[in-house]
Parts: C-alpha cells; sequence; structure tokens
C-alpha cells in the first residue's frame, strides 16, 4: 500500500545538475541510493571524475538525495528516479550498476536471514537490468557492468546471472559481487598489527562474503611482517566477523554503511578505470570462477574494457588458509545453490 503510494506520488524523474564534457562518458546508476550505504555512496560517486552521469534510483526518497547530491560542484550530472516505472529511465545506458538495495542485518542475525526479503528485491532489480540496460552503439549488445553490494551475496551473485542467462544477457565478465570492504578491513587490521602504514598494505580476501566464507590471505600480505600464528587466527576472525562487529555497535540501527559506502566507491571507481582502458586494474571480488570447483568464487580479478579480464589464481596458501579454504567450500556451495534455486523457482 505505502509503496503504490509513493510510486503514484512520484512518478516523474527529478533532473537535476548539469553535464560535463569529460571523455569518455560513463554513466553510473545506483539502485538503493536513498539507503544507508546508497546516500555516502552518491556522495563519492559524485566526486568521482569519471562518472559524467550519475542516476539515483530507490523506491522513496531519491529526490531529496539527488538535489543535495546535486548541488556539489563535480563535473557529473546527477538524476534521481523513484518508482517502479521510473526503474528503467535510471537503467538506460548504464556502464555501471551498483546495488546496495535491500534490508541490512540486525544484531543476532546471519547475513543469510535476509535472503527472504533481499533474494526477491535483487531478481526484481536484475530483471529491469537484463531488460533496459545492455549497451546501445555496440555491434554486441553489452550488459553494464553489474557491482552486486546487497546481502547475502554469496547468494545475490547466483540469483542475478540465473536471472541474466533466462533474458539471455548474461556476460560472466560483467557480474561482480563486491568484496572490497572485506579487503579494506584486512588492510586496516593488519596494518594496525603489523604497524605498518595502511596506504602501503595489500592482502587479498579470497572465497565469499559471510562468516568463515571470508578467506583473509595474510600470508600474502605486503608489507611483510612477522606475526605469529595467534596473531594471524585473531585477524582472520577479526576480519570475518568484521560485519557483525559493526552489526552489534550499531545495535540494531543497521550494519556497516560508511565503510561500505567507501569500499563500493574504490570497486565501482576499479570498474570504470577497467572500462576506460587503465592497465592493471586489480580487485579481489565474487564473480563466476573455475578457481576451485565452485561456480562463484572471490579472488583477485583483473578488470579490463568488458570486465572481468582475468581471474587470477590463490598462489600459494599457508597451511592455516589451506584449511580455511576446505572449511568454507561447504558453506559457499550452499549458499550458491540457494540462489540458483530461488531463481529458477520464483
Ligand atoms: P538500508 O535499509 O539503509 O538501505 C537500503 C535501501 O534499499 C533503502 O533506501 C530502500 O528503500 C532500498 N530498497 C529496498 N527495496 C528496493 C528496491 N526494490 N529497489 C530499489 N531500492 C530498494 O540498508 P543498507 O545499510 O544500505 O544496506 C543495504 C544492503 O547492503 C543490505 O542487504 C546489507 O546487508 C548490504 N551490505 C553489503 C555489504 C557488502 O560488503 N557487500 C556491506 C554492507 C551492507
Ligand atoms: C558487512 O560485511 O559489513 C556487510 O556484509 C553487512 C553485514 O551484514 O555484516
Amino acid at each position: 500500500m505505502l509503496r503504490s503510494i509513493l510510486r503514484s506520488s512520484t512518478s516523474n524523474a527529478s533532473r537535476r545538475g548539469f553535464a560535463s564534457g569529460a571523455s569518455p562518458e560513463r554513466k553510473v546508476a545506483i539502485l538503493g541510493a536513498a539507503g544507508g550505504i546508497g546516500q555516502p555512496l552518491s556522495l563519492l560517486m559524485k566526486l568521482n571524475p569519471l562518472v559524467t552521469r550519475l542516476a539515483l534510483y530507490d523506491i522513496a526518497g531519491t529526490p531529496g538525495v539527488a538535489a543535495d547530491v546535486s548541488h556539489i560542484n563535480t563535473g557529473s550530472e546527477v538524476v534521481g528516479y523513484m518508482g517502479d516505472e521510473n526503474l528503467g529511465k535510471a537503467l538506460e545506458g548504464s556502464d555501471v550498476v551498483i546495488i546496495p538495495a535491500g534490508v541490512p542485518r540486525k544484531p543476532g542475525m546471519t547475513r543469510d536471514d535476509l535472503f527472504n526479503i533481499n533474494a526477491g528485491i535483487v531478481k526484481s532489480l536484475c530483471t529491469a537490468i537484463a531488460k533496459y540496460c545492455p549497451n546501445v552503439g555496440t555491434s554486441v549488445a553489452q550488459m553494464a557492468l553489474v557491482n552486486m553490494i546487497s546481502n547475502p551475496v554469496n547468494s545475490t551473485v547466483p540469483i542475478a546471472a540465473e536471472v541474466f542467462k533466462k533474458a539471455g544477457t548474461y556476460d560472466e565478465k560483467r557480474l561482480f559481487g563486491v568484496t572490497t570492504l572485506d579487503v579494506v578491513r584486512a588492510k586496516t587490521f593488519y596494518a594496525g598489527k603489523a604497524k605498518v602504514n595502511v596506504a602501503e598494505v595489500n592482502v587479498p580476501v579470497v572465497g565469499g562474503h559471510a562468516g568463515i566464507t571470508i578467506l583473509p590471505l595474510f600470508s600474502q600480505a605486503t608489507p611483510k611482517a612477522n606475526l605469529s600464528d595467534d596473531e594471524i587466527v585473531a585477524l582472520t576472525k577479526r576480519t570475518q566477523d568484521g560485519g557483525t562487529e559493526v552489526v552489534e555497535a550499531k545495535a540494531g540501527k543497521g550494519s556497516a554503511t560508511l565503510s561500505m559506502a567507501y569500499a563500493g566507491a574504490v570497486f565501482a571507481d576499479a570498474c570504470l578505470k577497467g572500462l576506460n582502458g587503465a592497465p592493471d586494474v586489480v580487485e579481489c571480488s565474487f564473480v563466476q570462477s573455475t578457481v576451485t570447483e565452485l561456480p562463484f568464487f572471490a579472488s583477485k580479478v583483473r578488470i579490463g574494457k568488458n570486465g572481468v579480464d582475468e581471474v587470477l589464481g590463490l598462489g600459494a596458501l599457508s597451511d592455516f588458509e589451506k584449511e580455511g579454504l576446505e572449511k568454507l567450500k561447504p558453506e559457499l556451495k550452499a549458499s550458491i545453490e540457494k540462489g540458483i534455486k530461488f531463481a529458477h523457482q520464483n
């Protein structure tokens, strides 16, 4: 009921801001733009000079967010869209679509507890992506690069893949589960423990994005540091439980939003750089993969003009990491299968 009132009262998109002459022109759409992640992510994408058009979509609240963000004196044009009937216009011509739409956790919940609500949201948004935003002007219709933030990422990415397959638009190179926040956390926690400059730290995080499926590879962290086994175990656990740490600290008011907006902006920036032909753009992401026997897996990915250029292997693992890898597989497999089953049944 509330949803239909919102829809009918907001049939017109609100157009704000001005176009810049920057080239190449890149349109980014954010679905869920009025939410806890969506708002700061909209701000950060407005600050990104690679963006020429920013489409902010939500079921409510986007005119205000778009008006606010559009006053920032950077070159991109900002347009707010609200309600299902405006989703197509928000998506049309997008190069990158970022999806932080859906409900967040409360204390005591797992990410999988969000499945029942978020699976349907993701499915309907991906159905619209398949319909509205294959890029025009190329001989082959190309999907936008989709950056999936909505949880449970281990299931929402497989749902998106199945929706796109059904629509005949699936390109495995263009679908990314955003796991950058795990990398951001691993870098921060490692730098604190190793007492090194956080700006210089690199740590790959592989697997998936929930609990033990998050596997930081501290044996590959740089700059190297002499950490004890106990310290590595503690750092691993803190990275795996980073989301829960925030959920508990927010005490019922949601999950990570600001650090996630930062992480989402870093990942979207990497996608834009890759599309624009920048060399050596490498980020960890949950993608279709043959790195393990699982059909989707997070690992380092080289991003280029067509999306995923190369899914990089795991490199040498410590015994502790090898054990973690075997332990995570059953849970990750079950989450992937749950997503695929949902997409087929609904
Ligand atoms: P939020 O409730 O603050 O915002 C969600 C927004 O989605 C709301 O504005 C809501 O109106 C909108 N929305 C709901 N249904 C929609 C639809 N059909 N179309 C468009 N928009 C819709 O939640 P949040 O804190 O921003 O979190 C959003 C999601 O991101 C959650 O699922 C959360 O678990 C996930 N998340 C993922 C990561 C990650 O690392 N991948 C990190 C943090 C949060
Ligand atoms: C996170 O890692 O912060 C997100 O996945 C949100 C959550 O529910 O923990």
